[in-house]
Order: structure tokens, then C-alpha cells, then sequence
């Protein structure tokens, strides 16, 4: 067990918290604040325990000066301004005398955002590798150390792994329900466990799939990845997307476990034509599946006693291709089925659609989930203290 935010005291302790506020943003709006909402408890049980809150998040990549203006946490402070019921400031600098300054005068309950960590990945990509001498800096503005960034926790930077080295540290409450709810839809035994792919990547998603091919009892795949695999059994599939790359990878699988990977077996073309697979031309791209692979998935779905949902089956934000993603929540919600969704599309797709209060779990992590789904470990969460 991991040392959590409850195992300390706060009372006008300099508390680092390092959170993953990493949101979409277009033209300076927010477009989706999830992450900041389930940021809140940790937050706000900081506050109400007098500690002084230092925040540090990363926002997208920074790989020039560029980069910069278009990955500012300018509008998710504005955010947590308007949010948080106690004074909230902001640091332009990530580190030097003007940072300092504002953390001395930070009073107990009061609130400290830090500029995108990774603006120190210009000279020498700090953050990013993890850098010894910027990791003590960080620490020594800080008397406690608490990691809530469970979407951060694939990587091992500066700002989670380096200064978890250096610092008392526990885990906030979103990382605990993340890897509570994970941990439980994975290790419970129940029967059948239906694994649904999608999403247009597989070379994301190839370790996933080898991690739970032998604990589930099916993998249903849609989306594009479906296409790939597909491919690998000679069937045409137009202009459909694929990769190339993994075509050995899909022929090796399906041979091993043909009778566990479920693929559609009709499709929607983004002229809205429904095409049987074995019916797809040149000129296709697919874009959804199509109803009878609804019928077929939303079958087997209904016997399930656990999902794991990575992935959506088709072009779902596109206005007539979300038809396959919704049937399958809806099948999921209709028939109570303990569920978790994990990756950042999925959890947009389930929030679009309207389907946010109808899983066990909607994981606030894309590649932090992915990695777990592979069976590796989180090193961000492996360097916490252990109680
Ligand atoms: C995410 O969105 O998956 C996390 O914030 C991690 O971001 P990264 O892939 O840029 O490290």
C-alpha cells in the first residue's frame, strides 16, 4: 500500500502537488476541464488542511520556444481562479527568485499555480529526462510531496519521479481511485470478461492486447485499428486506415486466438454506404461499423459480467458515425454491466455521447492506463513511499 495525502499534516506546510491539468485547450478555451474537476478533492482537502499549494503540472510537448504560447497553463489557472473558493496565483517562471518570492508569500489555504514544467524541457529537456539538479530545485521549494497526476504516471520525470525521491510523498485521491478501480476490474474473477478495442491506432495497443488475451474471455475490435487486422486476413478494405507495420503482428494473433478476437463483419464508409467486409472497394474508407457487427458485438456484450472499453469503434465526434460507439454503451448501460473505459478518446466519446454516469470507472489517463492495461508498471506511482 501506498502512502496516501492522508498520511500527513499540513498546517502551513509548503505542499507540492503535482497534478495532470493536461487539457485540451483550443485558442485559450478550455475544451474539456475533466481533468481539473477530478483534480478538486486533492485540491481542496489541502487547502481545508492549511497547506500552502504549490502546483505543478505539464501541458502538452515543449520542444521549441514556440511551442510555449500554444501550452501555457495561463487558462487552466484562470479555471482553478474561478473554481477554487481561496486566493489562486500564478507563476510565469518555473523556477528563479520570482517563483521563490511568490511561494514566501504564500499564506496557509492559499493556492500557487506553476507555469508548464515542461517549459525546462528547452535547454536540455530537464523535465523530461528527469534531471537530477532541476528535481532538487523543485523539491527544496517544497516541505511534502503529493503525487495526483495518475494520467502523468507512465513517465518518469523531474516533476513526479524526481522529486518523489527527495521529499516525504504520498498519493492524492484521484490517483488512489485510478488505480483502486483498475486494480479491482482487473484481479476480480468473474465471467465473461469482454475486452473492447478500438480507436484508430494499434501499434498503441498491441502490448494491451498481449497482456489481456489469455485473462479475458473476448476482445472485440472496431475502430480503425479493426482495419489492420482485417488486412492481415487478405480481405480488401479500400482506403481504410492502416499499419503496415503490425499486419504480422494481427496474422500471429488471429492464429493463436482466432476464436477470441471478435472483428466486424460490416462497416459504415464515410459516404454513409453500409458495406459488408467482404464487399468494401478502392475507394472505401471505413468510419463506424456497421449494424450487424452491433448485433454481433452488443451479443456477446450482454453476457458480460466485466468490459474494459479502450477505444471507440468509429469516427464518433464526426456527426452520422457514432452510431456503433453509442450502441455499444448503450447496450453496456441497459444491461448494468461493470465497466471501465480507459484512453483519452474513449473518455471523450463516453462524455460526448452522454454516457458519463453509466460505467464503474472513466479513467482520467490515455498512455498511463495503456501501460497498465500492458501489464507494465507506473513509475510514478512506484516511487511513492510505501506505507
Ligand atoms: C496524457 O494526456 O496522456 C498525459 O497527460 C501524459 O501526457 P504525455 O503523453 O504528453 O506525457
Amino acid at each position: 500500500m501506498k502512502k496516501t495525502i492522508k498520511d500527513y499534516e499540513y498546517q502551513g506546510k509548503r505542499v507540492i502537488l503535482r497534478c495532470d491539468l493536461n487539457v485540451p485547450i483550443e485558442n485559450g478555451i478550455i475544451t474539456d476541464n475533466t481533468r481539473i474537476k477530478e483534480s478538486l478533492e486533492t485540491i481542496n482537502y489541502l487547502i481545508d488542511n492549511n497547506a500552502k499549494v504549490i502546483i505543478l503540472s505539464h501541458l502538452g510537448k515543449i520542444k521549441t520556444e514556440e511551442d510555449k504560447k500554444d501550452n501555457t497553463l495561463y487558462p487552466v489557472y484562470l479555471e482553478l481562479k474561478k473554481i477554487l473558493d481561496t486566493n489562486v496565483y500564478f507563476s510565469e517562471e518555473t523556477s528563479g527568485k520570482s517563483l521563490e518570492d511568490k511561494i514566501s508569500n504564500l499564506k496557509e489555504g492559499e493556492v500557487l499555480i506553476i507555469e508548464n514544467t515542461r517549459y525546462e524541457d528547452i535547454e536540455g529537456k530537464k523535465e523530461s529526462s528527469c534531471d537530477e539538479t532541476l528535481s532538487t530545485y523543485w523539491a527544496s521549494l517544497g516541505d511534502v510531496y503529493i503525487n495526483d497526476a495518475y494520467g502523468t504516471s507512465h513517465r518518469s520525470h523531474a516533476s513526479n519521479v524526481g522529486i518523489s525521491k527527495l521529499l516525504p510523498n504520498g498519493i492524492g485521491f484521484l490517483m488512489e481511485k485510478e488505480t483502486t478501480k483498475l486494480d479491482e476490474i482487473m484481479n476480480e474473477n468473474t465471467h465473461p470478461f469482454i475486452v473492447i478495442m478500438g480507436g484508430k491506432k494499434i501499434s498503441d495497443k498491441t502490448l494491451v492486447i498481449e497482456n489481456l488475451i489469455d485473462k479475458c474471455d473476448k476482445i472485440l475490435i472496431g475502430g480503425g485499428m479493426c482495419f489492420t487486422f482485417l488486412k492481415s486476413m487478405d480481405i480488401n478494405i479500400g482506403s481504410s486506415i492502416v499499419d503496415d507495420d503490425n499486419i504480422e503482428f494481427c496474422k500471429k494473433i488471429l492464429n493463436e486466438y482466432k476464436d477470441k478476437i471478435i472483428l466486424p463483419v460490416d462497416i459504415v464508409t464515410s459516404n454513409n454506404e453500409i458495406k459488408n467486409i467482404n464487399n468494401i472497394s478502392k475507394n472505401d474508407v471505413g468510419y463506424d461499423i456497421g449494424p450487424k457487427t452491433i448485433e454481433l458485438f452488443t451479443k456477446i456484450l450482454k453476457e458480460a459480467k466485466r468490459v474494459v472499453i479502450n477505444g471507440p469503434m468509429g469516427v464518433f465526434e464526426k456527426e452520422g458515425f457514432s452510431k456503433g460507439t453509442d450502441a455499444i454503451y448503450k447496450c453496456i448501460k441497459e444491461n448494468n454491466i461493470k465497466t471501465l473505459v480507459g484512453g483519452g478518446d474513449s473518455a471523450a466519446s463516453v462524455n460526448l455521447l452522454g454516457y458519463k454516469d453509466a460505467f464503474f470507472h472513466i479513467s482520467t489517463g490515455g498512455g498511463a492506463t495503456l501501460e497498465y492495461l500492458s501489464g507494465k508498471s507506473l513509475p510514478g506511482i512506484d516511487i511513492i513511499e510505501d506505507k
